[in-house]
C-alpha cells in the first residue's frame, strides 16, 4: 500500500506520518509538504530514516508536479492535511487560503481521479477537515455530521469549499472519499501562532499572554495523538462516502485554559504560584471571532469505537514538558519570520 500524506511536516501531519510509519511497516508512506513557515522536518527526525518513509518537497497547487507525482508512484490512497491553518492569518491574507486549501485540494482530487480509473478497494482519498466549517455555536448544542455548513472566517470558508469539492468528486466521479471534521488540537510540535503553544512560549519568556476579547470564547480541545488515532481508525474502518466528526468532549473557555496552563507552567518552572497568571493581558478581539465550538463525536464512537485517551490536564502537562524539553525546536521556530509575524499580529492590539 502506497500512501501519500500531504502536510506531513506540519503539526497534525507529523503525528499522522509517525503513526503510519511506525504502526504499518508494510505501507510505503510518502510525505508531501511545501515546507511553508508551518512545515518543519525537525518534527520527524525520529522516523525519517525508516525504510518505509520518503519525504517529497512540493506544492499541492502545482498541477503538473502533482500529476507527475501520481504517474510516478501510483499511490493507492491519500491522506490530505496540507493547508493554511491559522484563522488570524486568513483574516490578513485570505487569498493564500483559497489558493492552498481550495485549489490545492482540487489538484489532488483531479490527480487521484485520473490515476484511479480502475478503482480497487484500496483506493481512498481521506480529507482532513475542521469543525469550523459548521460556524459558531451559542451557549448550548453540538455540531453533528448533519449540521449545515456556515463558515465564518476566510479559513473556515476555504476548508468548507474544499469539503464540498471532495463530496462533489465522490458524487460526480465516484472517487472513493472520506472526510473527518475535528475540533481544536493541542500537543507537541504545535506552531506557536496558536493559543496554547504561543502562551507556553510567552510564559517561558515572561512576555504578556494575549487573550482576545474577554477570553469567554469556548473551544473543544483534543490531544493531537488522539486525532491521529481517529484518522488511523477512519482510514482503515470508515465507510467510503461518509463524514466523521472528531472531538474531545472537552470544552473550555479560553481564559480557563490559560489559567490552568499558568498553574502548570509555574510548577514546571519552579515559580511561585500565581507568577505566570500575572502575564495575562486582554487585547483587541479577533474580527468575527467564533464564540463556541463543540463536537458531537457520537457517530465515530458508536460505529468505530473511538475514544479520546487523555484527560486535558494530563495532556497539557505532557505538552508543557515537551516544549520545555525541546528548547531548540522552540527557539528555531520563533526566530526570524516569526518575530515579524508577532509584531504585525500583536504590535497594535
Ligand atoms: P499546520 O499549519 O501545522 O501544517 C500545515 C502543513 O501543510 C505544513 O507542514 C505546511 O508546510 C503544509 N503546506 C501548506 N501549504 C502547502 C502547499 N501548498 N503544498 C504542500 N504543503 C503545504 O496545520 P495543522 O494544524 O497541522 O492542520 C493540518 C490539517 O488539519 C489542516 O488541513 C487543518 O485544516 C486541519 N485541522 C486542524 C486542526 C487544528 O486544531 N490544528 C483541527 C482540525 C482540523
Ligand atoms: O476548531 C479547529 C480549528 O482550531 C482548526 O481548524 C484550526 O486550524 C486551528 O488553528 C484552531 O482554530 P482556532 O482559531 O480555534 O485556534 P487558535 O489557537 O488560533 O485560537 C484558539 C482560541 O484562542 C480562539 O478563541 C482565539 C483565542 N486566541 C488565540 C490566539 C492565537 C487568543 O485569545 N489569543 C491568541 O493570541
Amino acid at each position: 500500500m502506497k500512501i501519500l500524506i500531504t502536510g506531513g511536516a506540519g503539526f497534525i501531519g507529523s503525528h499522522v506520518v509517525r503513526r503510519f510509519v511506525t504502526h504499518y511497516g508494510n505501507y510505503q508512506i510518502f510525505n508531501l509538504d511545501k515546507l511553508t513557515y508551518a512545515g518543519n522536518l525537525q518534527n520527524l527526525t525520529d522516523i525519517d530514516k525508516s525504510p518505509n518513509y520518503q519525504f517529497i518537497k512540493g506544492d499541492i497547487t502545482d498541477a503538473p508536479f502533482i500529476q507527475s507525482l501520481f504517474n510516478t508512484h501510483a499511490f493507492d490512497a491519500v491522506i490530505h492535511l496540507a493547508a493554511e491553518s491559522h484563522v488570524d492569518r486568513s483574516i490578513t491574507s485570505p487569498l493564500d487560503f483559497i489558493k492552498t486549501n481550495v485549489e490545492g485540494t482540487l489538484q489532488l482530487l483531479q490527480a487521484a481521479n485520473a490515476c484511479w480509473q480502475n478503482k480497487t478497494h484500496k483506493h481512498l482519498f481521506y480529507h482532513v477537515s475542521t469543525d469550523e466549517v459548521y460556524g459558531s455555536l451559542g451557549k448550548t448544542g453540538f455540531f453533528t455530521e448533519e449540521t449545515p455548513y456556515n463558515p465564518q472566517s476566510p479559513y473556515a470558508a476555504s476548508k468548507a469549499a474544499s469539503d464540498h469539492l471532495v463530496r462533489a468528486y465522490q458524487n460526480t466521479y465516484q472517487l472513493p472519499t472520506v472526510i473527518s471534521n475535528c475540533s481544536n488540537n493541542y500537543g507537541p510540535n504545535h506552531f506557536p501562532e496558536k493559543l496554547i503553544p504561543l502562551a507556553i512560549n510567552n510564559i517561558k519568556n515572561n512576555l504578556p499572554i494575549p487573550i482576545y476579547g474577554k477570553g469567554e470564547n469556548v473551544r473543544d480541545w483534543l490531544y493531537v495523538e488522539d486525532h491521529a488515532a481517529a484518522i488511523d481508525l477512519i482510514f482503515h474502518k470508515g465507510t467510503v462516502g461518509e463524514t466523521y466528526n472528531i472531538g474531545g468532549h472537552n470544552e473550555w473557555h479560553n481564559i480557563d485554559v490559560i489559567k490552568l496552563l499558568c498553574q502548570i507552567m509555574d510548577e514546571a518552572l519552579n515559580r511561585t504560584a500565581g507568577t505566570s497568571a500575572q502575564l495575562i493581558t486582554y487585547v483587541k478581539d479577533r474580527a468575527g471571532h467564533d464564540l463556541r465550538y463543540a463536537i458531537d463525536s457520537g457517530k465515530l464512537q458508536h460505529t468505530l469505537g473511538w475514544q479520546p485517551s487523555l484527560n486535558f490536564e494530563k495532556g497539557l502537562r505532557q505538552t508543557v514538558s515537551w516544549y520545555l524539553n525541546n528548547e531548540t525546536w522552540l527557539n528555531n521556530v520563533t526566530s526570524g519570520a516569526y518575530k515579524n509575524y508577532y509584531q504585525m499580529q500583536y504590535g497594535n492590539r
